[in-house]
């Protein structure tokens, strides 16, 4: 599969006669030596990356790293010094003036931090103004953007304008706008950097929920950990215009690749972005219930353990079964776990996070059991594991 975005050994140097750059000399000079010695800055510097279709992309850095200058790479709004950038295998890089605009009117949309609406018109006609610069008639491109603005949540203020409207709405009516065009790639500079607390978490949230319908390519740009992390597939990570690890979120929290990352990493709780599914490990002991009270009992003392979870004839975890009870149940002379009195498991699912698993785990002595939709057992979660796994993003306090 051809990657909706590749990016390839991309780098912008400014200022005059810029190639003095990437000569073999500065190849192992800092970005400020290279701004010392020729007066040149650094943008970008020897960028590659690749975003599958229907991804969020994540490209998060300090305010100066180069996260603007790459965005705008993308489109050509600044042209890069060297390198290449592939939309669906195209080399847009060598796209004439004309392929340039339908591609840029076509393909893609940008969300901006100061929303980049037009303060005299009406939300109606600013979300309807990428469909007006192609050319669709009124009635298609009203139709179109009344759409969009139902689909951002915003139906009922079509004839507004935006200073009557909070800057968190004022975003919405700048996705509507990018959404309208119906374009593969959204690419979103810092969109909800201006936003309140509160308010931010709160267009996060509806952005997930329309990719979730949508399945939009979207390039987003953060200077946020926390947010690039909650919106992220994959994270990017730049310093000095260069790209210092990229991997899943949980790669970023879990294996920060150097002491800058770390730095970013550290203000996370890991408990936030950690799944069962990671710290899970193999069920130190089960039992079958069609195995009855005495091979159970002989299976724990075998292994030394005091409990063991029980899984039922259908293959789903019933719940806990201790030494005790296998014994009372085998001097009873039961031949069946099937109704034996056991003691009922803290069950999580895969996906859910340390944080919520906590508390759990305050409220039983065993193991906590993760277990898959159909009910069956697919890990155990031990209370050390849930600390240790905790701990090393948290040293600090
Ligand atoms: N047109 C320009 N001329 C010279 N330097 C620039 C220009 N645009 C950006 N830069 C420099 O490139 C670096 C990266 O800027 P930018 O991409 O805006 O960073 P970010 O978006 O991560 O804050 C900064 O040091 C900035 O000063
Ligand atoms: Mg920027």
């Amino acid at each position: 599969m051809v990657a909706q975005i590749k990016v390839a050994g991309l780098w912008k140097i400014f200022g005059a006669r810029p190639e003095r750059a990437l000569q073999p000399e500065y190849a192992a000079k800092s970005r400020a030596e290279i701004q010392a010695e020729l007066g040149l800055v650094v943008g970008l510097r020897d960028v590659s990356f690749s975003v599958d279709r229907g991804q969020i992309f994540v490209v998060m850095g300090l305010s100066g790293s180069g996260k603007s200058t790459l965005v705008r790479c993308l489109i050509r709004l600044t042209e890069a010094t060297k390198g290449q950038v592939y939309f669906d295998g195209e080399d847009i890089c060598t796209y004439s003036s004309a392929q340039l605009t339908q591609f840029r009117r076509q393909k893609i949309a940008m969300v901006f931090q100061h929303f980049g609406l037009l303060p005299h018109r009406r939300v109606l006609d600013n979300v309807a103004y990428g469909l007006e610069i192609q050319g669709m008639g009124k009635a298609a491109r009203y139709r179109a953007a009344t759409e969009a603005i139902e689909t951002v949540g915003l139906k009922g203020w079509e004839h507004y304008y935006p200073r009557e409207m909070s800057g968190g709405m004022q975003q919405r009516v700048g996705i509507a706008r990018a959404l309208a065009v119906n374009p593969d790639v959204l690419l979103m500079d810092e969109p909800f950097s201006g936003l309140d607390p509160l308010i931010r978490r709160e267009i996060q949230d509806e952005l997930l929920s329309l990719q979730t319908a949508l399945h939009k390519t979207i390039v987003f740009i953060t200077h946020d950990l926390n947010e690039a992390l909650k919106l992220g597939d994959r994270i990017a990570i730049m310093r000095d215009g260069q790209i210092i690890q990229e991997g899943s979120p949980e790669e970023i929290v879990t294996l920060p690749s150097d002491d800058y990352v770390t730095e970013f990493v550290q203000d996370v709780s890991r408990s936030k972005v950690i799944q069962a599914q990671a710290i899970m490990q193999e069920p130190s002991l089960v039992v079958y219930e069609r195995q009855g009270p005495r091979v159970a009992l002989h299976t724990m003392q075998s292994h030394s353990v005091g409990a063991a979870f029980l899984i039922g004839r259908d293959f789903t975890l019933r719940g806990i079964i201790t030494q005790e009870q296998a014994a009372a149940l085998s001097s009873q002379h039961q031949e069946s776990l099937e109704d034996a009195p056991i003691t009922p498991a803290m069950t999580t699912t895969p996906e859910t996070y340390i944080e919520e698993i906590i508390p759990l785990a305050a409220q039983t002595e065993y193991p906590i059991a993760v277990v898959a939709e159909n009910g069956s057992l697919l890990g155990e979660i031990r209370r050390g594991v849930l600390l240790t796994g905790l701990s090393a993003g948290s040293e600090e306090g």
